[in-house]
């Protein structure tokens, strides 16, 4: 059994897919690991620390050569795994709706592609959950950046010169990054409010000493959504939200907004009426950038100013954060490699439920429900 790491080859991608303390945790299953050189540099982590783990440092061709197991941060290039085994699976955050063509690339080289985003919200899923782990960074992150781009402090400070005020934030989209948003702009001091659509989000927002601030008298989505996930809401809704919105993001400093809707287009949240209304040097971090943009005029990979108001676009946010992120991705996929690992096939073996749900191609074929409806 030969599991090999690739060099993350997409612009801006700092992160690696395995850490020494992975390597060897695999190599103590009984797998072989190959890491491309200079994979975990971007994480702070030399190809010498990956040989004392006990892992083979070589090039991308000798790496991938026999592979049984491929893992990455996104989907590597199909061309750059030739050598691979035939039937050798491909596990990292695949993109499967955005990347469709790489997709089916992997299928026709007959190799297994297993999308980590698929990976199903339940209970004992958990630790292999990558969305919930990068999120997480990325909701503090946001806050960071929002901080670095204010020109303001965050919180209240009584000085010999007089009283600086706490930094009004707002989170839209209390989700794993938002939840983190919140705790950290609370950590900082500022006074937070946040929103969504989820009922349950309500009593999340307020046990972390946030204010909730909901749409009355139109229905959201009752409990925690369908699998914890958001849909697309009524005509009737978005109208009632956009008013609430439109009364108090004007009175707010930071908005920082992380809404997602799963295999659709973020939902748009603030409208460039709505962002004229903010005071001048107002921050807004939109973490759904490159979904499609929970703010208008917000653009990937920019931070630009509208009306005085400077909407912040980071690419990759997790990717920021590189040494944890790397960290925690790693883990999530020896965890879900790992629970599956059978002694005497000495190879992991995926059971029914996740395995149809993240598994992407196979036999030469794309097998997903959810890209073939
Ligand atoms: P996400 O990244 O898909 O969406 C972020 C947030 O945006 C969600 O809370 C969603 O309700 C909200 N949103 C969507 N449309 C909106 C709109 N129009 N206005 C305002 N907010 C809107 O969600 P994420 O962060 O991946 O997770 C959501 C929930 O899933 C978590 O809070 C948790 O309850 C659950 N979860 C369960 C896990 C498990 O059991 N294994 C693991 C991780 C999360």
């Amino acid at each position: 059994m030969k599991i090999a790491v690739v060099k993350e080859q997409a612009a801006g991608e700092r992160r690696v897919a395995a850490t020494p303390e992975t390597v060897k945790k695999f190599m103590a299953l009984g797998a072989d690991l190959a890491v491309e050189a200079g994979a975990g540099v971007t994480a702070s982590i030399a190809d010498a620390d990956y040989i004392t783990a006990g892992a083979a440092v070589a090039d991308r061709a000798q790496t991938v050569a026999g592979a049984d197991i491929i893992l990455g941060v996104q989907g590597p290039a199909p061309d750059s795994l030739a050598g691979a085994k035939p039937g050798a699976w491909i596990v990292a955050s695949l993109n499967p709706f955005g990347e469709r063509e790489r997709i089916d690339a992997y299928a026709a080289a007959g190799w297994e592609a297993l999308a980590m985003e698929f990976m199903p919200r339940i209970t004992r899923a958990q630790s292999m959950d990558i969305l919930s782990s990068q999120s997480n960074l990325s909701g503090y992150k946001a806050v960071l950046d929002a901080a670095y781009e204010y020109g303001r402090a965050f919180p209240m400070m009584m000085t010999a010169a007089g009283t600086v005020s706490a930094a009004k934030v707002f989170v839209m989209g209390v989700g794993v990054a938002g939840l983190q948003a919140i705790a950290t702009a609370k950590r900082l001091g500022a006074q937070v409010s946040a929103t969504d659509v989820r009922a349950a989000t309500k009593e999340q927002i307020e046990s972390l000493g946030a204010k909730a601030i909901f749409v009355e008298h139109v229905a959201g989505i009752e409990g925690e959504g369908k699998g914890g996930y958001a849909t697309e809401m009524s005509e009737e809704y978005k109208a009632a939200q956009a008013e609430l919105v439109s009364g108090h993001i004007a009175k707010q400093d930071i908005v920082i907004t992380t809404a997602l809707i799963p295999g659709r287009p973020a939902p748009r949240l603030i409208s460039d009426a709505q962002l004229a209304t903010m005071k001048p040097g107002s921050i807004i971090v939109d973490l759904a950038v490159e979904q499609g943009g929970n703010v208008e005029g917000a653009v990937p990979g920019e931070v630009v100013e509208r009306h005085g108001v400077r909407i912040v676009g980071h690419r990759n946010v997790p990717s920021r954060l590189a040494a944890d992120t790397s960290a925690l991705f790693s883990r999530n996929l020896y965890n879900f490699l790992s629970a599956f690992w059978d002694k005497e096939k000495n190879a992991p073996v995926l059971d029914e439920e996740i395995g149809s749900a993240i598994r992407l191609t196979q036999g030469g074929k794309v097998v997903n429900e959810r890209l073939l409806g």
